[in-house]
């Protein structure tokens, strides 16, 4: 038999199209990509994290000479925030990345391990993370959950 996952994402025009939390999370993540620490990779890559009671959370990729010790934006915004606010749910996540001089660029998507990650704390606030990733020019790829980028996902419930 035939099975299927079906997964989704809304393609945003532009900037002009988010609403005013969804800019905040843009002009942050762009914020926190300006000062990544990524020397050797060049590639810079802000993310923003709307927690439910409003605070906006950001962080950079960090790099690191043993080049596998470092990490990924995603993964050191969405620890952090772990570590600090372990009982406030996560509404949403943007991504921005980037090589460092660029003017122009594609959405990226969060790579494999940040999705893992971030579906181990979906999974753990029983809500959804919408997660957005945007051009530098303001094209935004949104889903509603991080289940739409990672189906047929391993968690907790195989343990
Ligand atoms: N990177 C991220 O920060 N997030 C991703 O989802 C993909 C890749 C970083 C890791 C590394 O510092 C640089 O981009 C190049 O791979």
């Amino acid at each position: 038999m035939q099975k299927e996952y079906t997964t989704s994402f809304e393609a945003i025009e532009s900037y002009d199209h988010l609403d005013e939390t969804e800019k905040k999370l843009f002009d942050s993540a762009q914020k926190f990509r300006a000062i990544a620490y990524a020397p050797y990779s060049n590639f810079t890559v802000g993310c923003a994290i709307l927690l439910e009671n409003g605070e906006i959370i950001s962080g950079s990729n960090q790099e690191n000479a043993a080049y596998p010790s470092g990490l990924c934006a995603e993964r050191t915004t969405i620890f952090w925030i772990g570590a600090n606010f372990p009982d406030v749910k996560i509404k949403k996540l943007f991504v921005i990345g980037a090589p460092r001089e660029a003017l122009t660029s594609v959405p990226i998507p969060p790579c494999g391990a940040c999705r893992q990650s971030i579906l181990e704390y979906e999974a753990k606030q029983s809500d959804p993370i919408e997660i957005y990733f945007a051009s530098l020019d303001g094209a935004i790829y949104k889903t509603k959950s991080i289940r739409d980028l990672l189906p047929f996902s391993f968690d907790s419930s195989y343990l």
